[in-house]
């Protein structure tokens, strides 16, 4: 569907609700048509509707079946356990390079925007560590070579 089309449909739906703030509503409406929530398309609903930015950021953050239509699926995110087991045999060093190789910033997002970093404490897998997590799978007995290898990296 065009997306000028998608907006007069979705103008139309807000006009139609007795509550036009009722932005759970509209934003199931907008997950229905699109199967996205589009930053583009949370702005038009905020200047419809009045309601802040921030707030309807809020509620698609409160809900996971919207929280997950905004996710771009283009990021990866890599989760190093530097826990008590995983830590000392190898996931502090894994994680310190690849900090230092993917230049990340204070909210371990990769200089590229296309990684985000981030440090577990455990994954409850101890014995088979280091265990790194990437895009929500579990790996053991990981190595930096390995982590690069999945990543892509040189
Ligand atoms: S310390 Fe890494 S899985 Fe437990």
């Amino acid at each position: 569907m065009e997306k000028k089309e998608f907006l007069k449909e979705l103008d139309e739906f807000i006009d139609g609700l007795r509550d036009k703030r009722d932005d759970v509503k509209i934003l199931n409406f907008v997950v229905e048509k699109l199967d996205a929530i589009p930053k583009d398309v949370q702005k038009f609903i905020a200047d419809k509707t009045g309601l802040m930015e921030i707030s309807i950021e809020n509620t698609i953050n409160f809900y996971p079946k919207f929280r997950n239509k905004v996710k771009d699926k283009s990021i990866r995110e890599v989760a190093v356990c530097t826990g008590m087991n995983c830590g000392p045999a190898g996931g502090q060093d894994i994680y310190d390079s690849l900090a230092q190789i993917l230049e990340v910033d204070n909210d371990g997002v990769s200089k590229d925007g296309k990684i985000v970093l981030s440090k577990k404490r455990c994954f409850g897998r101890c014995p088979k560590g280091p265990n790194v997590s990437i895009d929500g799978e579990i790996y053991s007995y990981m190595t930096l070579e390995k982590v690069k290898n999945r990543l892509n990296l040189k």
